[in-house]
């Protein structure tokens, strides 16, 4: 197997503090500040397979959405790890439902459609040894999600969007994160009253696409209306997450909605099918000549399926520097009539793609560990000199008597990007993370 083994050992420091016992007690689930800061790949189904999502997380995404899977369809699935690439499949009667990598557990959020809370449980455990989170799905407008009660058409039912998510919290271990994704209500009020209820379920974050079950994908998300609820949720004082979703570009427009929003982090789903390297400071451009041979010699390692690949090459655009129309319209065509991975040798190369997957499976080792919050801000204050937030040093009153507004520890306050993960290890690293 050619796969290295994933460590799990906390990186060393500069001068020789290996020794030393790790200072910053690291944890491996995520917790609420896990979905601060942070840039993320949406549920994207058909567009965000395992190539892509690995594909995102080489180029800086913080996190990654799994596609939905309706709860029961995972139920029955036989799991397989292929011994050479260590790709999870999980199989259905005739096809792989869903195939994920030991490499993203730490970064993967498994999404499910459900209008069940045991159905929703169980497919939660089903796949819970291989993801650090779950979602709920209460967005989706199509028929065949809402026509069952899911999806989008659990904005209208609360009570049992909310059951789904108690019972996830209720019955899997606190590792696993819980989550959901909604739309904008038509009011704010409505929209408000029913992200408390889901924000006192006890869920780490909310996603908050912010178009409403009726707009089509191509209207212009109402982003400017996520303030208001971002500050409401704020002043509930309960540790929920908010995630503005709808338009973004990249990294840069991400820091731009979230000056707009007051938003907690910014999920991308449209430009990422497009180029998953959006999560970069500097966005692959030419994708026909770099994005593209890259991405399907990593298919063809993992050994994804054709028609897969083939989907979501099909979809890659860039903002052209160097390859002409001509060119590019060339090669999807190419690719398009193609009935496998044999004939594009002149396009992917003779490699085996293993080079692909070691390259990513390097950057994203090179990720940061997790710490805890309480953790982080010590070590923030140790590094500059200063006592821990609330210590009163010894030779002084406390100058901040405790109703004087001074910062919560461990909730809200914004984290160096070192420590949340946000200034990913990448191919092209953003100073001073996204914000
Ligand atoms: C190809 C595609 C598949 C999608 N599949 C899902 C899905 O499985 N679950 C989900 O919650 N949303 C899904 N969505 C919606 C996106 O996650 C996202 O909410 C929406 O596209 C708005 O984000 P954007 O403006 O960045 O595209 C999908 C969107 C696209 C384009």
């Amino acid at each position: 197997m050619s796969r290295r083994p994933i460590s799990t050992s906390p990186t060393p420091g500069p001068q020789g503090d290996s020794e030393r016992p790790p200072k910053r007690p690291r944890i491996d689930h995520l917790t609420p500040d896990s979905f601060r800061n942070g840039i993320f790949l949406a549920p994207m189904v058909r567009s965000g397979a395992l190539p892509t999502r690995l594909m995102a997380l080489k180029h800086g995404a913080t996190l990654v959405w799994g596609p939905e899977m309706v709860d029961k369809a995972i139920l029955h699935a036989e799991r397989e790890i292929d011994p050479v690439t260590g790709v999870i499949s999980y199989n259905g009667k005739t096809r792989a439902m869903f195939t994920t990598h030991p490499l993203e557990k730490p970064y993967l959020i498994y999404q499910i459609g459900s209008a069940d809370p045991e159905l929703a449980v169980q497919a939660a455990k089903t796949v819970m040894q291989d993801v650090s989170g779950v979602d709920l799905n209460c967005g989706c407008p199509k028929p065949f999600s809402t026509h069952a009660g899911m999806g989008a058409a659990l904005l209208t039912n609360p009570d049992l969007l909310c059951g789904i998510l108690e019972a996830l919290r209720r019955e899997l271990p606190r590792e696993i994160s819980v989550s959901a994704k909604i739309r904008l209500l038509p009011t704010q009020e409505e929209t408000k009253k029913l992200v408390e209820r889901i924000a006192k379920t006890g869920v780490n974050a909310i996603t908050v696409h912010c178009r409403t079950r009726n707009m089509r994908p191509r209207e212009r998300a109402l982003v400017e209306r996520l303030r208001e609820i971002v500050e409401f949720v704020q002043g509930l004082g309960l540790d929920v997450a908010i995630i503005q979703n709808g338009d973004c570009t990249g990294r840069e427009d991400a820091k731009r909605i979230r000056d707009l929003t007051g938003a907690d982090s910014v999920m991308i789903a449209t430009a990422a099918e497009s180029n998953p390297s959006c999560f970069s400071a500097t966005p692959l451009r030419d994708v026909e000549s770099t994005l593209s041979p890259s991405y399907m010699r990593l298919c063809k390692y993992l050994d994804n399926h054709w028609a897969s690949t083939k989907f979501c090459v099909t979809q890659f655009k860039g903002t052209r520097l160097e390859v002409s129309k001509t060119d590019a319209h060339e090669l999807k065509s190419r690719i398009a009539k193609a009935k496998g991975y044999e004939n594009l040798e002149d396009i992917v190369g003779s490699w085996t793609g293993e080079e692909e997957f070691d390259e990513i499976s390097r950057i994203v080792e090179a990720r940061p560990p997790r710490v805890s919050a309480d953790a982080e801000q010590e070590e923030v204050a140790e590094e500059e000199d200063i006592p821990p937030p609330c210590a009163t040093p010894p030779d002084r009153p406390n100058p901040e008597p405790p109703t004087s507004g001074a910062p919560k520890m461990g909730l809200r306050m914004p984290m160096p990007a070192i420590l949340t993960g946000s200034n990913m290890v990448s191919p092209t690293p953003t100073p001073g993370g996204m914000r």
